[in-house]
């Protein structure tokens, strides 16, 4: 593995992004329902999107949100999307991305990085512990409620 690095999405690794694949099982993981209702009301300044390279592939893509005005507690500063490419999963890239996210919420002033999921086999709920993540609760949706605290 190269070193890998984080840019910020352009529209030359724009297209690699949309193309990545996921392992079977995975599609239903990607956007927990409370993210898309909260993406009506997202905006877009507080956002932050950055591409995983690895020499000149893309092999992930994270994102979040940092917004201390969001109404709910838990989208104030919350991972909104991680994903890595199915060819290059399980081999540091997914906690990579989630280092440089974290080190973004630092830089901001954040206390804390939340992120919602949907545990379930096949879902990333042993990454997110695996990383640093602890539940804290739940949506209505049911969906699981884990915390960072910096
Ligand atoms: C979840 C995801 C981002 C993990 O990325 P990754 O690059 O494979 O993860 P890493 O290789 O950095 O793994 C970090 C740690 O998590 C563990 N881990 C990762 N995926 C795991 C899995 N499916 N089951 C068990 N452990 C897992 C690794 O063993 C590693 O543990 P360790 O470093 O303590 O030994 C990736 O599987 C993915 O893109 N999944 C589909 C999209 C998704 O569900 N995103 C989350 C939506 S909110």
């Amino acid at each position: 593995m190269a070193e890998l690095r984080v840019e910020e999405l352009s529209a030359s690794t724009i297209v690699a992004v949309n193309n990545m694949s996921l392992k079977p099982g995975q599609e239903r993981f990607l956007a927990p329902e409370s993210y898309a209702i909260a993406a009506t009301v997202v905006n877009p300044s507080t956002s932050w999107q950055r591409v995983v390279l690895d020499g000149d592939e893309v092999v992930g893509f994270v994102s979040a949100n940092f917004d201390p005005e969001a109404p709910q507690e838990h989208f104030r500063s919350v991972l909104w999307r991680i994903n890595v490419d199915a060819d290059d999963q399980g081999r540091g890239v997914g906690r990579f991305a989630v280092e440089e996210l974290l080190s973004e919420a630092r830089t901001r002033g954040m206390d804390h990085v939340n992120v919602i999921y949907e545990a379930g086999t096949d879902g990333p709920d042993t990454f997110f512990r695996r990383v640093g993540f602890t539940p804290v609760g739940e949506t209505e949706y049911g969906e699981t409620v884990a915390e960072v605290r910096l």
